[in-house]
């Protein structure tokens, strides 16, 4: 007999076949009728038992399931009776793996608390499953347009001597004999050795920062690409993020329209984004949010409310370009045209899902360098090797790092970030 995935009944109309998968919910309609909500890992599909069908034997089976038994089934799938588009599956028979135990979830609702901790169950509910399937094509988009224009993955490594984004979010790990080191915040100085060999390259992998905030954006562990290029300049840099961004919406408009309509998700704002992005100034912003009555001054970050206020105006993402050097990273390169701007841009993604990508020219003078590395009161000879990559055969280059699960809650408009990750790591969870 054949088994095939509930996704593909509608190519196995009137056949005999086997499903294998769970059942999400039952229903006992009469003496002799139930219906059994049964999933695989591809989609859903009401099952109906009906005794005279299956014979006693078989249908005493049925009434032995619970939420969540791993069952195959046996049966016949046909076109629904009430609905276009919609299949029903006619059991003839099933064979129970193991009955589950009672269900924690889905009796009443719960509070999000209680579906972390349980999170290692309630990623098989609909909603999380797709999530979970956006996640993999955001993940592969982001690699295949890399692949295509000429990067090479090149992995930087997790336990590192020093820090790329500052010291106040750093995980430390005691490290034999040599004192400590340090979760990575970020690939990109390894990436900046890395392309004066193979010209442009990209990680895609776990970082960590010791995040105090306790945001809807914000998670201690998570997933940055960060991708980096020899010879290419800030406008260039930009023009690189765009068109992966953009390639990245298609993909997921194009293979996860099933996932993109169980989120609810409104993809008519997402194919609005695929178009030219909007590029403004730090001073620009600020100026803005002041006439929108916000209190915010020239060297200000933006918090959540800020980044809202800005991609209201657009359905595209913003570049938020040229920063005051003070607020941003040392490696930073200096606008020639003004030494107290960073050529640095971030990228806000619209709907207010906030900032998503980080990105600059970075500083290739050794000089330059060391006068900031020194400023930061970080040990030169932490930095030894990352100046060096300024002494011998120096190049103008860029980069950016994406944070996925921004990303990802964008695609899907999922609020929180702790719903596009299998396992959250917050200030305040780490179970499961
Ligand atoms: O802006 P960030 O800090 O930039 C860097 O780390 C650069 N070194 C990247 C580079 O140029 N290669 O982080 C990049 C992105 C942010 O724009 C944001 O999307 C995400 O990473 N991000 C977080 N995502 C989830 N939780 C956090 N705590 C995050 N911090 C940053
Ligand atoms: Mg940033």
């Amino acid at each position: 007999m054949k088994i095939i995935e509930v996704k593909d009944l509608k190519e196995h109309l009137g056949e005999e076949i086997k499903l294998r998968g769970w059942v999400r919910n039952y229903r006992k309609a009469s003496s002799k009728l139930r219906f059994v909500i049964f999933r695989d890992a591809s989609a859903d599909i009401q099952c109906v038992a009906f005794k005279p069908e299956m014979g006693e034997e078989n249908f005493d089976k049925v009434k032995k399931i619970t939420i969540e038994s791993s069952l195959e089934v046996i049966g016949v799938a046909q076109k629904h009776p009430k609905f276009e588009d919609k299949f029903e599956f006619q059991l003839k028979d099933i064979n129970i793996i193991n009955i589950a135990d009672e269900y924690p979830i889905g009796k009443k609702e719960h509070g999000p608390d209680f579906l972390l901790s349980q999170r290692h169950l309630w990623m098989r509910s609909a909603k999380q499953n797709a999530v979970l399937k956006i996640r993999h094509t955001v993940y592969f988009a982001i690699c295949e347009y890399l692949n295509n224009n000429g990067f090479y993955r090149f992995d930087s490594p997790i336990l590192t001597p020093n820090a790329s984004e500052g010291t106040t979010t750093l995980f430390e790990v005691p490290y034999f004999d040599l004192g400590s080191a340090f979760l990575s915040q970020s690939g990109q100085l390894y990436l900046e050795a890395g392309i004066m060999s193979l010209g442009r390259v990209y990680d895609f992998g776990p970082v960590f920062r010791a995040e105090k905030s306790k945001t809807r954006k914000h998670l201690t562990e998570f997933w940055m690409m960060d991708a980096e290029a020899a010879f290419v300049e800030h406008d260039e840099n930009l023009r690189i993020q765009e068109e992966l961004i953009r390639f990245v919406i298609r993909t997921v408009i194009d293979k996860n329209t099933r996932e993109l309509e169980i989120l609810e998700r409104d993809v008519e704002q997402l194919k609005k984004a695929d178009a030219p992005f909007v590029i403004m100034t730090h001073r620009e912003v600020i100026d803005f949010l002041k006439g929108k009555g916000v209190e915010i001054g020239y060297l200000d970050d933006f918090g959540a409310p800020e980044e809202e206020l800005i991609t209201a105006e657009y359905n595209v993402p913003v570049f938020v370009d040229r920063w005051p050097k003070e607020i941003k990273s040392f490696y930073m390169k200096r606008d020639p045209e003004n030494p107290d701007l960073a050529l640095g841009a971030d990228l806000i993604a619209p709907e207010g899902f906030g900032e998503i990508i980080g990105g600059s020219q970075r500083e290739d003078d050794h000089d330059l360098l060391l006068e900031r590395i020194n400023k930061e009161g970080y040990k030169i000879e932490d930095y030894q090797w990352f100046l060096d990559l300024r002494k011998y055969g120096s190049v103008p280059h860029s980069g950016f790092g994406i944070g996925l699960e921004r990303l990802i809650q964008w695609m899907s408009g999922v609020r929180h970030i702790r719903e596009v990750i299998p396992f959250p790591r917050m200030i305040n969870r780490i179970y499961p």
